[in-house]
């Protein structure tokens, strides 16, 4: 290995360099999401309801006629739909129907019309090899792919059968539609209780008294599992928590702003087995009253926690439907050999 400061061709260093500009990148859009005002490298709020980002190419106007009728189930998740998973009252209601999604960059396409369903209370968990475009997928879910100004996007992603990037879509509202959770936990530098409390406040018309949101707040960190362990001491600060409780307080955070879809990119990678079991157990409870969509490298957790399963190679989804039967039976021989561990 060459030592810190020899300059080097090691293709290594320039996928170190990249990732750490995706970093940064990726540090200013999370913020962006989770709405922190305070922080010096976040992108200035959206101002109106129709703002369109420099660089997006949002779907052409016809979308926006898009129809609850359009987000039917694809073909081949429909034909695994003969099981209906614990979660999922009514496996053809989608939450969320991505259709003909194509995201670029620089002209440098990356998913090629990608069509994805995420029946109603679900855990929708996203697999495949790394730069296969999962992250850039959750991503375009609320809109945060735009924020790069070389990104051009395509498609349809209809929440609720309403294409999220129609013309006047509130980018605000839509991200506390569809929360987000990250790899890096990202507390507000603030008290547990600023963090909770922090989407209750920006909803709220009047600035509401701390005892007013205190029932809330302990409702919020209830369901996130995280209220015995931080019930004695509200006022301390979010960043002084281990990981794994900052991702619960992040995920906590983003249950306050009441989201009907809450996606994480790989929340566990950053957390020991124990964390990691505890985020798995918050899942699996949330599913079921809100959809979970989660991009995950552990195969063993996308079977223990996922309804539904695509896996994606090379920007294009090669196989959805039922975990089990993605995991266990897939129909694609390229399914077979991921899940198999022969590549990824
Ligand atoms: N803002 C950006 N600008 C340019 N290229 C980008 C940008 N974001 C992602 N890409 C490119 O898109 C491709 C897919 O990246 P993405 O992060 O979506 O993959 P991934 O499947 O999440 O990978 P991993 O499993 O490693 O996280 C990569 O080639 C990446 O370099
Ligand atoms: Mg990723």
């Amino acid at each position: 290995m060459e030592p810190m400061d020899t300059p080097s061709n090691d293709p290594t260093d320039e996928r170190a360099a990249r990732q750490e500009w995706r970093h940064a990148h990726d540090r200013t859009s999370d913020l962006q999401a989770a709405g922190n005002p305070t922080d010096p490298t976040m992108v200035p709020p959206v101002a109106t309801a129709d703002a369109e980002p420099a660089g997006t190419q949002a779907a052409p106007p016809a979308a926006s006629t898009a129809t609850p009728a359009a987000a039917q189930p694809t073909e081949r998740i429909a034909k695994s739909m003969t099981e209906h998973p614990a979660h999922v009252p009514n496996p053809s209601d989608l939450v969320l129907a991505i259709r003909g999604l194509r995201v670029a960059f620089s002209g440098n396409e990356i998913l090629h019309g990608v069509d994805i369903d995420a029946p109603r209370g679900a855990v929708v968990a996203l697999v495949g090899p790394s730069g296969c475009g999962k992250t850039t997928l959750l991503r375009s879910i609320n809109r945060l792919t735009e924020l790069a100004p070389t990104a051009s996007i395509n498609g349809e992603i209809q929440l609720d059968g309403q294409n999220v990037y129609d013309r006047g879509t509130d980018l605000n509202l839509l991200r506390r539609r569809i929360g987000m959770v990250f790899q890096q936990p990202n507390p507000f530098p603030m008290t547990i209780f600023d963090n909770v409390a922090f989407a209750m406040r920006e909803q709220a018309k009047t600035r509401p008294s701390r005892s007013s949101l205190m029932p809330a707040v302990q409702d919020v960190l209830q369901r996130a599992g995280l209220w015995d362990e931080v019930k004695d001491n509200l006022d301390r600060n979010a960043l002084s928590l281990s990981g794994g409780q900052q991702q619960r307080l992040c995920i906590a955070r983003t249950l306050a702003a009441n989201p009907e879809v809450i996606l994480m990119d790989e929340p566990c990678s950053a957390l020991d087995p124990r964390s990691t079991a505890r985020i798995e157990e918050l899942i699996i409870q949330l599913a079921g009253s809100l959809t979970v969509v989660i991009v995950t490298h552990n195969l063993a957790q996308a079977k223990r926690i996922g309804d539904y399963a695509a896996y994606l190679l090379n920007g294009d989804v090669i196989e959805q439907g039922l975990a089990r039967k993605v995991f266990e039976d897939p129909d694609q021989q390229s399914t077979r050999d991921f899940v198999s561990g022969m590549f990824g």
